[in-house]
């Protein structure tokens, strides 16, 4: 969830972590296990707090830390898990270690950053570009040296190269876990070590189709910036330190990482060779996928393929950094792509909003907010849209905010409210919340294995979901038209959930009738 836009509880136009207790029982009735909340700390919100200034502590917006350990005391007794952001890669310019690091190339925080001469022409000491456009490198006058910054110039890349640095992200992580977290989310994961010689990437060749070709940033092939293995002793670290929470007699401790990595093997690696790094590396194959069945059924197959043997797959939708689902596949799609997420074999997030089916909210030109959108506008990387406030009634501002309040983005209000859906046996609210409670309820669908069933045509997925005696199906029509398939044997079924929520019918499983845009999941009856 995204914190700033879940619920005000202050009057403020701001979502904060009181607001996010309040509505622990919504999630608990959705039927979620667990709630990933995006950073609270202290921030000068250049990047709406993936710029810290405390790593240890709850920004003024949000709450303190007392509203945190409330929060967390209080998701324990409805057996919900809370995961927190941890943003290593990067802090705040304001943060007081990049202050001293800043201040003179002598200083003992100096090597706690990033810092380079400049390259032979006096410009940036490579061709690393940030990920919100421009150069990765900014100038120090006063020092005469470069730093570093994958993301804004706010946010400078910390030296996890120096020991220094490991042991003070350490002692925050330790911070979370002892307070009660149960997991983390890494940020940035993939972005950790760089090339310690600081080499250039490769110009990708200018007619190579690849995503994010848009920007500068697309046309480079990362080998230098991101994905650098020497990140992989450090997550090897962060693994023996949560389990060594779990081996004192605590509650098992998770550790989700952000790698947007597209090679599937390369990002497989993130679960360790022995399985000692995270424990679940987000994949973001389904995000960045044409919405078509061949594409779809590939990616599925190609990550089970690359997972280490016993690895647990991870499966994301959308999230606060890309477009709504209903946005990018279409409602009727985005309800097929629902019931695909939660019937694959892994763990499955759903991005708030997305259970309601909400779409993009166009934020008009003087509202943005996002640095990205700010600093490349007009080529839809602004984020803003995705991040509009949460629609709970009918009411003004949705009650995420007091009605005469301003929401610091408007409420989206693309889709009827969680009041208006909840009782709507059809509506995009209760599919999910019906497939939840099966994922819940079958153990098949949760635990069971994952077998791709090959059909004729390109137009449907088809695959089951097995475990001892249990056996269920999921057939998905991508397309807009009607279409046959087949579970690969004779004999009769049972559909369970239609995306359209509208039967619950005897099927025969050689000749399974699917509607434009419909997904079955379907009960193998003996
Ligand atoms: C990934 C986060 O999800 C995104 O929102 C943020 O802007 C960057 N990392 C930088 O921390």
């Amino acid at each position: 969830m995204y914190v700033r836009s879940f619920q005000d509880s202050n009057a403020d136009g701001v979502g904060d972590l009181e607001g996010v207790r309040g509505r622990l029982d919504y999630l608990r009735w959705l039927g979620v296990d667990a709630v990933w909340v995006t950073p609270f700390y202290p921030s000068p919100m250049a990047d709406f707090g993936y710029d810290i200034l405390d790593f240890k502590g709850i920004d003024p917006l949000f709450g303190d830390l007392e509203a945190f350990d409330r929060l967390l005391e209080d998701a324990r007794r409805r057996e919900l898990r809370v995961i927190v952001d941890v943003v290593p890669n990067h802090s705040s310019s304001e943060h007081p270690w990049f202050l001293e690091s800043r201040s003179a190339r002598g200083n003992a925080k100096r090597d706690w950053y990033v810092w380079a001469d400049p390259g032979p022409d006096g410009g940036p000491p490579n061709n690393w570009l940030s990920v919100f456009g421009g150069p990765a490198w900014t100038f120090d006058e006063r020092s005469g040296q470069f730093y570093l910054h994958t993301f804004l110039p706010e946010q400078p890349d910390l030296n996890w190269r120096n020991p220094a640095v490991v042991g003070a992200m350490f002692d925050v992580m330790r911070f979370w876990l002892d307070r009660g977290v149960d997991g983390f989310r890494i940020d940035s994961a993939h972005h950790l070590m760089k090339d310690p010689q600081l080499r250039d990437n490769p110009l990708l060749p200018p007619e190579t189709p690849v995503d994010g070709r848009r920007t500068e940033y697309g046309g480079q092939l990362h080998v230098n910036d991101v994905g650098h293995r020497d990140a992989h002793e450090i997550y090897r670290r962060l693994r023996r330190l949560l389990d060594s929470y779990a081996a004192a007699g605590g509650p098992p401790r998770v550790a989700l990482g952000e790698t947007r990595i597209y090679e599937w093997r390369q990002w497989a690696s993130y679960y360790g060779a022995q399985l000692d790094e995270l424990h679940l590396p987000l994949n973001f194959g389904l995000v960045s996928a044409p919405w078509d069945a061949k594409t779809v059924r590939t990616l599925i197959d190609q990550v089970e393929k690359a997972l280490p043997w016993g690895a647990w797959p991870s499966w994301v939708l959308s999230s606060h950094d890309e477009q709504r689902v209903a946005s990018r596949l279409g409602p009727a799609q985005a309800r097929v792509g629902m019931m695909l997420l939660l019937t694959l074999r892994g763990t499955p997030m759903i991005y708030y909003g997305d259970e309601l089916g909400a779409r993009d909210v166009a934020v008009p030109q003087h509202l943005v907010q996002d640095p990205w959108e700010k600093n490349l506008p007009g080529l839809g990387l602004g984020r803003d849209p995705v991040r509009a406030p949460m629609r709970w009634d009918e009411k003004t501002n949705g009650s995420f905010c007091h009605g005469h309040v301003t929401p610091w983005l408007p409420v989206n209000v693309t889709v009827p409210s969680v009041e208006a859906q909840r009782d709507d046996s059809c509506s995009v609210l209760t599919l999910t919340r019906r497939l939840l409670h099966e994922r819940r309820r079958n153990p098949a669908l949760s635990e069971g294995r994952y077998e791709p069933i090959d059909q004729a045509s390109n137009d449907c997925v088809v695959f089951a979901r097995e475990i001892e005696a249990q056996r269920l199906l999921v057939a998905l029509n991508f397309t807009e038209t009607a279409q046959t398939v087949h579970a690969g044997v004779a004999g009769p079924g049972s559909v369970v959930v239609s995306t359209f929520l509208d039967r619950e019918e005897p099927v025969e499983l050689s000749k399974i009738s699917l509607r434009p845009n419909e997904g079955c999941l379907i009960r193998v009856l003996e």
